[in-house]
């Protein structure tokens, strides 16, 4: 089998451009595509500020950042991706979306690529029937922001072959992530695990328990928890929080996992966190001031 040499990504999201950071400095060529070519050059514009901080701090040199840079370029459409021995998508938390992703870029990948989606809810099994190579199909579940955390969950799906699952752990390994293995279970662990405690956070709120800060300061001096549960629910995004949540609710159909309508209300709002500049904070000023 031959080596991964190059990477494709769908979506130059939060996530996206994490994921593409990493394996461009790991010595991978990326090819990104989105929706539009702003939405790459907004990638590359963070990827780029990214390394200069990790190289200010001597954490890489100015020559590997310039290197990893000289490795991302933009696929405009998936012909980009004709020689990729990897594509690992990463667009937004939405079935329907992913779906139409994959149907559309499979013609184009070369017969033996991989095909690896980011999904941090959704059945691997299910994403994969929709393709022509369910067997070389897995999920490869990074966290945000990917240059900082270490895990990354890996999920076979039924059919996801044992030399497809060898060559993944393989890149995921040599990226310097840590890997936890979970089954195809909706959310698999770590959102199965976190994602109920922040929906929890938001019924707090919702309930007039507390105030934003109160809560978020609960659970940092409280409980040690390095950001508080609303915080990080802007950090992740309101829009993938509420889907995840619908994920759970819908997979496992019980009760207990019923996305909170304060966050349902946010979403509608259109204010998803940070990437909307207002969450359950507003970042439009100098300090994120809580909003309730
Ligand atoms: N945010 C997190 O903390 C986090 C952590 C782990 C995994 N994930 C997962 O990663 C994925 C992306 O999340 P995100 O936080 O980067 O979302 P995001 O909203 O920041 O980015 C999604 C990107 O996908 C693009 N996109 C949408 N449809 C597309 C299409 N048809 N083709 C190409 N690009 C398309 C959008 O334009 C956008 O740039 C989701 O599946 C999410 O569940 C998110």
């Amino acid at each position: 089998m031959e080596p991964i040499r190059k990477v494709g990504v769908v979506g130059a999201g939060q996530m996206g451009r994490g994921i593409a950071h990493v394996v461009a400095l790991s010595g991978y060529d990326v090819a990104i595509n989105d929706l539009s070519k702003e939405a790459y050059d907004a990638a590359v514009g963070a990827i780029t500020k990214n390394l200069t901080r990790q190289a200010s701090k001597g954490k890489i040199t100015e020559d590997e950042k310039n290197a990893a840079l000289g490795r991302i370029s933009f696929a405009e459409n998936y012909e980009g991706f004709s020689d990729a021995d990897l594509v690992i998508e990463a667009a937004t938390e939405d079935e329907t979306v992913k779906r139409k992703i994959f149907v559309a870029v499979c013609p184009f990948l070369k017969p033996d690529a991989i095909l690896a989606t980011n999904t941090s809810s959704i059945s691997i099994t299910r994403l994969a029937a929709t393709t022509d190579r369910p067997e070389r199909f897995i999920g490869m579940h990074f966290m945000n922001p990917v240059p900082v955390m270490e895990l990354v969950e890996m999920i076979r799906g039924i059919a996801t072959d044992d030399a497809t699952f060898a060559r993944s752990r393989e890149l995921v390994s040599s990226l310097g992530k840590t890997i936890a293995v979970s089954e195809d279970f909706p959310a698999f662990m770590v959102n199965r695990i976190l994602l109920p405690m922040i929906n929890e956070a938001v019924y707090t709120l919702y309930e007039g328990v507390g105030s934003v800060d109160a809560i978020d300061t609960a659970m940092r001096l409280g409980a040690n928890h390095p950001m508080g549960p609303l915080q990080l629910a802007d950090f992740i995004g309101l829009d993938t929080c509420l889907s995840i949540m619908q994920v759970l609710y819908e997979g496992l159909a019980d009760s207990k996992y019923r996305p909170c309508p304060l966050l349902v209300k946010y979403v509608e709002a259109g204010w998803l966190g940070r990437k909307s500049n207002r969450g359950f904070y507003d970042y439009r000023g100098d300090e994120p001031m809580p909003t309730r």
